[in-house]
This record gives structure tokens, C-alpha cells and sequence, in this order.
């Protein structure tokens, strides 16, 4: 693995979680891996868990950690080919990615996507003219499309709260007052995919995911029905795919309950609106899978890293 960029990154999900755990449960074995390497941290958009784990994540391996926030520190960059200049953007990438590289072993990016231009979004300018013109190895802590480092988080906890063999896995939309991204929903459902789950998700009319993504998994439009002996319910706002970037529905009856839930464990990557996408008893109560994810996101963190530092 050269850089680690998405859920179809990961070869072998069984074996990469089974992985992860052993570093859950021996944090520092691999300590000396990382003496005197480096990795930068460069933070296009805001963050608690990704900037937090991930740099834990470089700690448990002995590598040292800079971060820092683009669009408040640095240089504007120019991301053009070719263009002239004379606005307000100051630094070409071609020389950040080059010059960071001379800094960094490893390079890690968070950029949202614009949620108005689809296709500048799907072509996912700013994470592949990083890994263009950086030396080092990418890895994506959310680009506009993808989130894989909470993508395998997530597996990592279905995995470890599995009671039975194969369990159901509900991944429901929820109403929120912001056009959210679909990276975090893309990468669950690209993570269950890879896993012996049985997956179904559930949204509003008008939410569809991309089809390249969601494939043939199936998609009810009936949350109730969706929820039933379900094992894992988790839980996600994203706006519409097909009217780009469009909050279509707000309807409350979307958010999630304890009557609701039932027995089902409750998912969410955080950060959360209470009461508006689930409500206190749900992220109160002894369901809740929350805060296991967002401490999981460490040992995903740490396992993709070394694989990135052991390739040399
Ligand atoms: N889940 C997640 O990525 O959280 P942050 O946005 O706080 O990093």
C-alpha cells in the first residue's frame, strides 16, 4: 500500500481489523518503528477526533507530529494547472507538496468538498495533487468523498460488539440543518461491504447515495421497517447526491429514539447535534457505541501507519 486513501485500500478487512486489535490491546509494541519519522498533519477544514487520534495514533509508534491549519496559516494554494497567479492564492502545490515532503515521512489531508460543484468534488483535486507532487506517502483524514480512517474504525467496532455471526447493519439518514458531506456514509457502507454483514440502509426519497458506492446494496425508504432486529443501527446526516449538495428533508420523524433502537447499538463517527439527529437517551444510555468508535479511531490510525512506515 502506497498511500492509504480509501476503503478499497485495505486488502483484507478480516485481517487488518484482527490487526488493529492486537495494537488496541499492546499500544506501544511497535514504538521503535516510527523513531526520528514524521508525519505532517494539514487541516483544509475543522476537526476533534481526526487531529486528535491521529496524532495519538504517530505517538504509540514513536513518530514525531506537525500540524497544521491551511486555510488559516499557511499560503493560499493554487491547486490550477497553468494558472496565472494574480489572486489571492499565493503557492502552487507543486512546491507546498515538494517542500512539505522535505519535512514529512508520511503527509495526512483533510478537505471537504464543496457541496456545490460535484464534479471538482468527485475528482478530488486537493488529495490527488498531494499525492502528485508530494514524495511521501498520502493518507486521507476525510477528502470531499471519503473518510477511510472512520470507515475502518467503524469495522473495528462492529467487529469487536458482534454478538452474532453474521449481524444486521442499518445505515440510517437522519434530519439535520446543514448540507453535509456523504464521505463518512460512503466509507461505512464501502467498509460493509467488505465485511459478513447483513446491510441494508435507509434514507428519505431524494437521498440516494452514489450508486457506484451503495452497488447493489439494498435501500428501504421505511426507517421502521429498516431498523427491525437490527443489531447495529448506525446513524448519519448527508445531503442529496442527485440535487447536489441539497438539504431536500428536515423532517423530525427521521431522528433517531430509544423506542426506535430498540436493542440495536448505537453508531455515529461524531461530532453529534443532540436531539435533532438522536435524541439524549439514545447517546446516554448503555447502547451507545460513540464514544468506542471515536477511541477506535486511534488503533485505525496507527495500524495504517504502519503499514505506511514498515513499506519503507
Ligand atoms: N469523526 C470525525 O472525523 O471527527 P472530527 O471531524 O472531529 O475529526
Amino acid at each position: 500500500m502506497k498511500n492509504y486513501t480509501s476503503i478499497n485500500d485495505i486488502d483484507n478487512i478480516g485481517v487488518w481489523i484482527k490487526e488493529a486489535k492486537m495494537l488496541k490491546a499492546d499500544p506501544y509494541i511497535y514504538k521503535g518503528l516510527g523513531t526520528n519519522k514524521t508525519i505532517g498533519l494539514f487541516f483544509f477544514n475543522a476537526s476533534l477526533r481526526t487531529r486528535l487520534s491521529t496524532q495519538k495514533a504517530a505517538f504509540n509508534l514513536g513518530m514525531n507530529t506537525m500540524v497544521m491549519n491551511v486555510s488559516g496559516d499557511a499560503w493560499g494554494i493554487e491547486f490550477g494547472d497553468g494558472t496565472i497567479m494574480n489572486g489571492t492564492t499565493a503557492e502552487h502545490i507543486k512546491e507546498a507538496a515538494a517542500v512539505v515532503s522535505q519535512y514529512c515521512d508520511i503527509i495526512a489531508v483533510r478537505a471537504f468538498p464543496t457541496l456545490s460543484d460535484k464534479e471538482k468534488d468527485e475528482s478530488e483535486y486537493i488529495l490527488k495533487s498531494f499525492i502528485q507532487y508530494a514524495t511521501v506517502p498520502v493518507v486521507s483524514m476525510e477528502s470531499a468523498t471519503e473518510h477511510p480512517l472512520q470507515g475502518l474504525a467503524d469495522a473495528i467496532t462492529i467487529s469487536e460488539h458482534s454478538i452474532s455471526k453474521r449481524p444486521k447493519v442499518v445505515l440510517s439518514w437522519a434530519p439535520h440543518v446543514k448540507s453535509l458531506p456523504h464521505a463518512v456514509a460512503n466509507s461505512f457502507i464501502q467498509s460493509m461491504q467488505k465485511m459478513d454483514v447483513e446491510f441494508i440502509i435507509t434514507h428519505p426519497k431524494g437521498y440516494e447515495l452514489n450508486p457506484k458506492i451503495t452497488k447493489n446494496t439494498t435501500v428501504s425508504y421505511n426507517q421502521e421497517e429498516a431498523f427491525k432486529d437490527a443489531d447495529f443501527v448506525y446513524v448519519k446526516n448527508w445531503s442529496s447526491y442527485s440535487d447536489y449538495g441539497k438539504v431536500l428533508n428536515t423532517d423530525s420523524n427521521w431522528m433517531v429514539t430509544k423506542n426506535k433502537l430498540g436493542n440495536a447499538k448505537f453508531m455515529h463517527c461524531l461530532p453529534v447535534r443532540r436531539n435533532l439527529i438522536v435524541e439524549d437517551a439514545v447517546l446516554d444510555g448503555e447502547n451507545s457505541l460513540v464514544i468506542e468508535q471515536a477511541n477506535n479511531r486511534t488503533y485505525a490510525a496507527q495500524l495504517v501507519l504502519k503499514k505506511l512506515l514498515e513499506n519503507g
